[in-house]
């Protein structure tokens, strides 16, 4: 077994939990928070962390859990179901659903106490002879894809004075390209503002990419997603990376000038070549278009991926690079603190897709063990099966992956 790598990473032999046998990902609440902390500090207002499609990914409950240390406004949803499981988890701040609902989620989203957003004046009407409570307006001001168009705020003025919102809120579009478009949608917005019958008690209306390339907030929340995950879009000080994917080798096979590799024979060998194959596929989110394309990072070096991507196995190259079975390959992020990294962004150009499509694809699949750098190392496993051994004995998992951090840092990795 290949025990240096796996040492660096505190996974040998011996020691691995159930949660690292086959392909994981480390998700890093330490520098989540400290993500978030950054964005708070640069806007001057209260988060409204969007933590919608499972906290695009990385487990809504456990990044909310983290998040609560920096006291946020509240959270933002995509769906009434993602709501109902942070109310279940104790999450008494208010969850607003970031989506138009059909009238028919209104009694469950009301049973959970979260805040739908409303735009039409038929329904708003009728929330408020429903029974009531708060709401959202979404004004529509560029991206045409839900709220009411910013010119015919006006047109409901009545209607809001019935039932006034708590919030009213627009979504900038391209607020990373500084190309012009975040004025005019904020020029819309304000005349919008001003047809209001009267100001809401919140106004809100940046995205990250609203806050990184902006000064500090004009209004009351912000409402960051990417950049909580490590994702910036260049405009101020970087977000640190958040998760790891990694992935065990589990066969090794030495083969001759003119071998082909996976389905589609879309890989030849030029000369005797070595290839791994890593336990980790397209079912898990490791994307058919990374096929030929990705590259992983083994031992400090790194091996392109041979072949086409299968459902359940990838094969790299690893012609000349030390490596056994159960070695522990890198897909995203860094074998050590201060290695090389495979960034979100760099497996998403390779892949063709947006980071975002590239998070929320990391599927179930993938156990998910959560750590907290710069506090304790791991907090706990997250997923994976309760009644597993790594569950069942938490401390030896827990000890395990801290002793591998420690060990890393002290090789100066
Ligand atoms: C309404 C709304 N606000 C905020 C966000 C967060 O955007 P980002 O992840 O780019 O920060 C999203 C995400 O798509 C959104 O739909």
């Amino acid at each position: 077994m290949g025990t240096d790598s796996l040492s660096a990473l505190g996974m040998n032999g011996q020691s691995y939990s159930a949660a690292t046998t086959r392909a994981w990902i480390e998700v890093d609440l330490g520098a989540l928070v400290r993500n978030a902390a950054t964005l708070a500090r640069h806007a001057g207002v209260p988060l409204l962390p969007m933590v919608k499609a499972d906290a695009y990914g990385l487990g809504a409950v456990e990044v909310t859990r983290a998040l609560e240390s920096l006291e946020p406004w509240g959270y933002g949803v995509g769906t009434v179901d993602e709501g109902v499981e942070l109310r279940s988890a104790g999450i008494t701040r208010p969850i607003v659903v970031f989506t138009p609902l059909w009238r028919g989620d209104w009694p469950i989203l009301r049973a959970a106490c979260l805040t739908p957003v409303l735009d039409r004046a038929d329904e708003i009407l009728e929330w408020g002879a429903t029974g009531g409570g708060d709401w959202q307006l979404a004004v529509e001001t560029g991206m045409n894809r839900a709220g009411v168009p910013w010119d015919a705020v006006g047109e409901l003025a009545a209607t809001l004075r019935e039932v006034p919102p708590q919030g009213v809120f627009t979504h900038f579009y391209s607020a990373e390209r500084m190309d012009g478009t975040r004025e005019v949608q904020e020029a819309r917005f304000h005349a919008a503002l001003e047809a209001l019958p009267a100001r809401p008690p919140l106004i809100h209306a940046e995205n990250s990419a609203g806050v990184e390339h902006g000064t500090s907030s004009a209004y009351d929340l912000v409402r960051p997603g990417v950049f909580l995950y490590g994702v910036d879009s260049g405009g101020m000080d970087g977000a640190e990376p958040v998760v790891a994917l990694r992935a065990r080798v589990v066969e090794l096979h030495d083969i001759a000038d003119g071998e082909t590799v996976s389905y589609g024979a879309s890989w030849r060998a030029r000369g005797q070549r070595r290839i791994a194959t890593l336990s980790v596929g397209y079912a898990d989110g490791y994307r058919r278009s990374l096929s030929n394309r990705g590259t992983v990072m083994l031992h400090g070096r790194q091996a392109p991926v041979a072949g086409v991507v299968t459902m359940d196995m990838t094969m790299v190259d690893v012609t000349g690079i030390p490596c056994e079975i159960g070695d522990v390959a890198t897909l995203i992020g860094s074998e050590g603190p201060s290695g090389p990294t495979i960034t979100i962004m760099d497996l998403a150009r390779a892949a063709e897709l947006s980071p975002y499509e590239l998070l929320t694809g990391l599927r179930e699949r993938l156990p998910r063990i959560y750590l907290t750098s710069g506090a304790e190392d791991l907090v706990r496993e997250a997923s994976g099966d309760p009644s597993s051994a790594a569950a069942a004995e938490p401390e030896e998992s827990d000890r395990s992956v801290r002793s591998a951090r420690a060990r890393a840092m002290e090789r100066g990795q």
